[in-house]
C-alpha cells in the first residue's frame, strides 16, 4: 500500500485503535468522575487526539497548544518555541496533555512546567509513542501507547518535514529519505 519512502509498518491502525480504547478507559477511570481539559499539542497529536477523546466517556473540554522544538529533518534543535497558547485558563482544572511522541523529552518537560505554573488541579501526559532510549532530559509519560526503538516514524499524525501525517499506520521512514 505504501511507496518506497516507507520501510515498514511499525504499529498498525488496528493495534492503535485497540490501544487508544484502553488508554481512554484508563484516563476516565483515574479521573474518578471529575471533568477534564484535554490539551492537543499541534500538529502531531491531532489524529491520536481525535480518536482518544472519542474513547473517553466523561465530561471534558478540549483545547489546543502548539510548541516546536524541531527544525526540518529528523533531529531536534533543543530549543522550544511557543507558537500558539491555550484558548482558556486551566487554573483548578484536571489537565491531560496529549502528545504524538516523547523523544528527547525536551518539548514535554518544557510544556508541562509551563502549564504547571498556571496551577491546574492536576496535570498528566498521554503520548501515543515513546522512545525512551532517546531521552536528553528525564521525563516519563503517565499514559503511553507504545514504546518503540530508536527509528524515525511517520503517520497517524507524525510527519517528515510536514508530510505523511495522514498515513493510517505508524510507519518506519526509509533511511534513504533523510540520509540523501
Ligand atoms: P522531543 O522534545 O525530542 O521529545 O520531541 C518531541 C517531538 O519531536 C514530537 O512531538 C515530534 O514532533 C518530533 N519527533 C520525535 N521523534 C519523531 C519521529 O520519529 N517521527 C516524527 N516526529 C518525531
Ligand atoms: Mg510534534
Amino acid at each position: 500500500m505504501y511507496g518506497k519512502e516507507i520501510a515498514r509498518v511499525l504499529v498498525s491502525k488496528e493495534e492503535i485503535d485497540a490501544r487508544v480504547k484502553e488508554l481512554g478507559r484508563q484516563i476516565v477511570e483515574d479521573l474518578h468522575g471529575e471533568s477534564v481539559t484535554m490539551v492537543c499539542t499541534l500538529r502531531g497529536a491531532c489524529v491520536f487526539f481525535a480518536d482518544l477523546i472519542r474513547a473517553m466517556d466523561c465530561d471534558m473540554e478540549i483545547d489546543f497548544i502548539a510548541v516546536s522544538s524541531y527544525g526540518g529533518g529528523t533531529t531536534t534543535s533543543g530549543e522550544v518555541k511557543m507558537i500558539k497558547d491555550l484558548s482558556s485558563p486551566i487554573e483548578g482544572k484536571n489537565v491531560v496533555i496529549v502528545e504524538d511522541i516523547i523523544d528527547s523529552g525536551v518539548t514535554l518537560s518544557y510544556l508541562k512546567r509551563m502549564l504547571e505554573a498556571r496551577e491546574p488541579k492536576s496535570i498528566k501526559v498521554c503520548t501515543l509513542l515513546d522512545k525512551p532510549s532517546r531521552r536528553k532530559v528525564d521525563f516519563k509519560g503517565d499514559y503511553v501507547g507504545f514504546e518503540i526503538e530508536n527509528e524515525y516514524v511517520v503517520g497517524c499524525g507524525l510527519d517528515y518535514d510536514q508530510h505523511m501525517r495522514n498515513l493510517p499506520d505508524v510507519c518506519v521512514l526509509a533511511p534513504e529519505v533523510y540520509t540523501k
